[in-house]
């Protein structure tokens, strides 16, 4: 795999949400590169668009206007069915609320991405292997005593990272995660750049946004997010 390899490139991303007979105009001509390997922070202040704009890149929104290319895919030229199977398979997401289920254990949490993007015949073909990896998933985040506890039975930190082996599950090619450790104190909140630092490390792909300069240093890269543009810093070429 070649560092120069990019995984994503968004072209004058344009994003404008439309309240009564305002338009407001959030994100206005994007762009931005991001190559197999790398761990960018997009910085930027509250309401400035990094929420909008981590959600286009991992297509659960498109755009008003502009492309976002993942391994040179036009995301924009694929239909809902095989959106779902693509994002399913190739972006893991970590949110700053862990948005796990409560009903089900943290396993079935962390399984929960095999199953869904399978038939049931297909599920139960796989279901063993899947199950294994949940749990090696949750060995590696420090979680494997808590496989069978209810995500509400465990703490902000060990929250998300039931969350992180969950976006983990699938091998996807992008890890994107939006504020991941807005809701934890600032200890606890360096544990989990430790687990992303150490995930990059080993090679995964991550993109994450957060408003907190010091928590944006963990990357190696990182662009800001100023009126609905990006300022490149620290980014030689691009
Ligand atoms: N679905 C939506 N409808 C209308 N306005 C929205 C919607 N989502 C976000 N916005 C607005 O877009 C701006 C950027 O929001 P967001 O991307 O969440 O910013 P950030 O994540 O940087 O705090 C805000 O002004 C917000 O109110
Ligand atoms: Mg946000």
């Amino acid at each position: 795999m070649s560092k120069n390899d990019f995984i994503l490139k968004a072209e004058g991303l344009h994003k404008s949400y439309r309240m009564g007979t305002n338009e407001v105009r959030v994100l206005k001509g994007v762009n931005l590169n991001v190559r197999k390997g790398e761990f960018v922070a997009i910085i930027g202040a509250s309401g400035s668009g990094k929420s909008t704009l981590l959600h286009i890149l991992g297509a659960l929104d498109k755009p008003t206007r502009g492309v976002v290319r993942f391994e040179k895919r036009d995301l924009s030229r694929i239909g809902s069915g095989e959106l779902n199977r693509f994002r399913n398979k190739m972006v893991g997401f970590v949110f700053q609320f862990y948005h796990l289920l409560d009903e089900l254990s943290v396993l079935e949490n962390v399984f929960l991405p095999a199953m869904t993007s399978r038939s049931i015949a297909g599920w139960l073909v796989c279901r063993r292997q899947a199950k294994n990896r949940a749990k090696e998933l949750l060995a590696q985040l420090g979680l494997a005593e808590r496989a069978k506890h209810k995500p509400y039975q465990l703490s902000g930190g060990e929250r998300q990272r039931v969350a992180i082996g969950r976006a983990l599950m699938n091998e996807p090619k992008l890890l994107l995660a939006d504020e991941p450790t807005g809701n934890l104190d600032s200890a606890t909140g360096n544990g989990i750049l430790e687990v992303l630092e150490k995930l990059n490390r080993a090679g995964q792909t991550i993109v994450m946004v957060t408003h907190d300069e010091r928590i944006a240093r963990k990357a190696e890269r990182i662009v800001t997010l100023v009126d609905g543009k990006i300022e490149h810093k620290n980014s030689g070429s691009l």
